[in-house]
């Protein structure tokens, strides 16, 4: 080999690598100005993976190294409980989610600082006043609006997980929301559910007169083991057409199991099985993150390392803390 070809090699070779670090570089510096945006995710229809698409989701875009804030809208306070054992309600002053619906909120408000780096407004579980703000009137939407935005000026994204119900709170949440994304389920309900979920956002759309839609679609707990649900999964992404993410989610044991250690799937990476659920959620996260334009694609397309990067300075910051 000539010593020019060489050469040539070893610039190849490093070529690339600058380029990653460049990336890595960026995400370890916040932006001087936050991005601000909001994101909600919905479904009027229960168990679909909401809450642990918030999770999950939250925790790719915190890892990308944006400032996140994750908003508990649901009175069952299960993203809350993925986040913190409960009884650090009681331990940390915070503002608990419910202050959104109320006037002045937004001047003096004390999110729950989570080890992650995110942060979140809370709901206790089984909390019935938050529940009962379905049955406020929907100006209340508006005071939750005037407050979200003024704290959004914060973070880089908000992140909002809405109950199983078309009702004040899930309007309050698309209709603040810049993006909006939908899980649902390969089912027997399939069709009708997915109908609902783009009619419960158009009707938002028409009492706050504004023009929205669904960002991306996702099915979650994919179980195409036969030839009649894997038709059943074909049809619905047909139905679904451009909103689709295109990497489901399949059902697996390693997600429940992540979320029972409180960390998001990925971060679980031991057994065959742990892996592959691993690689399809970073796919399919990733491919929900590059429906945002704010998102800077080659942090989704060198993820793994701008993770690693982000979360030890997370945990160095912490630790000299
Ligand atoms: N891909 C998956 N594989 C296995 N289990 C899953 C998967 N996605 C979600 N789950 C489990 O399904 C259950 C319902 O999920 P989740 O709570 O996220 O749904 P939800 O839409 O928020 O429900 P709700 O409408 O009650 O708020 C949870 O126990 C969760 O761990
Ligand atoms: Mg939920």
């Amino acid at each position: 080999m000539t010593t020019q070809t060489k050469i040539g090699k070893a610039q190849a070779a490093l070529k690339p690598l600058t380029l990653q670090s460049q990336i890595i570089q960026t995400a370890l510096t916040p932006l001087a100005a936050c991005i601000s945006k909001i994101i909600a995710i919905t479904n009027q229809k229960g168990g679909v993976g909401k809450t642990s698409t918030s999770f999950n989701f939250a925790h790719y875009v915190n890892e990308l190294g944006y400032r996140v804030l994750v908003v508990d809208l649901d009175g069952q306070g299960n993203l809350t409980e993925l986040f913190f054992e409960v009884d650090v309600l009681e331990r940390f002053v915070h503002t608990p989610a419910i202050a959104l619906f109320q006037q002045g909120t937004a001047e003096n408000f004390h999110p729950l600082a989570h080890p992650s780096g995110i942060d979140l407004l809370p709901t206790r579980p089984n909390s019935h006043e938050m529940n009962n703000v379905d049955t406020m009137d929907i100006q209340v939407a508006g005071v939750f609006y005037d407050n979200l935005k003024v704290i959004a000026q914060n973070y880089d994204f908000v992140l909002c997980d809405t109950p199983p119900t078309p009702g004040v709170r899930t309007t309050a949440a698309c209709g603040s929301a810049d993006y909006i994304f939908a899980p649902v389920l390969v089912d027997t309900f399939a069709n009708s559910a997915l109908a609902g979920v783009i009619s419960s956002v158009e009707n938002i759309g028409r009492i706050i007169e504004a023009d929205l839609s669904l960002t991306g679609i996702l099915i979650n707990q994919l179980q195409d083991s036969t030839e009649e649900t894997k038709q059943d999964y074909k049809k619905l992404s047909t139905r679904i057409g451009g909103a689709l993410i295109p990497t489901p989610i399949r059902f697996s044991k390693p997600f429940a199991r992540a979320q029972k250690q409180g960390v998001p799937v990925w971060h679980l990476n031991r057994s065959g099985s742990e892996r592959n659920t691993s690689r399809e959620t970073r796919q399919a996260y990733g491919e929900m993150a590059a429906r945002i334009p704010e998102i800077q694609i080659e942090r989704i397309e060198h993820f793994s390392e701008v993770s690693r990067a982000v979360r030890n300075k997370i945990a160095n910051e912490s630790a000299s803390v």
